[in-house]
């Protein structure tokens, strides 16, 4: 047996816009496109919907890296949702910095409807920079723990 049950294996949030980042995961399931297992994706209606409380309380609950994703500059379907999300995440990924959870753990990427492969690329890039990285305990609540 060649699989290490230590590994780590990290837990990822990915939020995703429903209009092009989560159709562009959709496609790579149908293209039979195969991205990590540790990345579990939450719907959400547009990358500006995200509140930097979902990135706290995700960091709060135990996970070690958290990926936006959203449409393209000038594709957001509700016109500037991606434009507010860019500047509210930079504000709040400096600050999550200077708590010591480093810049490489949270993510802004764009993925459209027709990108699955550059979907997978991402999450793959991201798994792998996380894994890397290791277990982020800095925000890590011990009461959210399971068992
Ligand atoms: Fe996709 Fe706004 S609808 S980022």
């Amino acid at each position: 047996m060649s699989v290490n049950e230590n590994e780590f294996k990290p837990k990822i949030v990915a939020f995703c816009c429903n209009w092009c980042s989560y159709s562009g995961a959709d496609l790579a399931g149908t293209n039979r496109l195969e991205y990590p297992a540790e990345v579990k994706i939450v719907r959400v209606p547009c990358s500006c919907r995200i509140n930097p409380i979902f990135i706290l309380k995700a960091f709060q609950r135990g996970a070690d890296g958290v990926i936006i994703c959203g449409c393209h500059p000038g594709d957001c379907h509700y016109m500037t949702g991606n434009y507010h999300t860019r500047r509210r995440m930079t504000l709040l990924f400096s600050m999550l910095d200077y708590l010591g959870v480093e810049k490489e753990r949270t993510r802004v990427e764009w993925v459209s409807a027709a990108e699955g492969a550059r979907f997978v690329d991402v999450m793959n890039s991201f798994v792998s920079d996380i894994t890397r990285l290791g277990r982020c305990r800095r925000l890590e609540d011990l009461r959210c723990k399971e068992n």
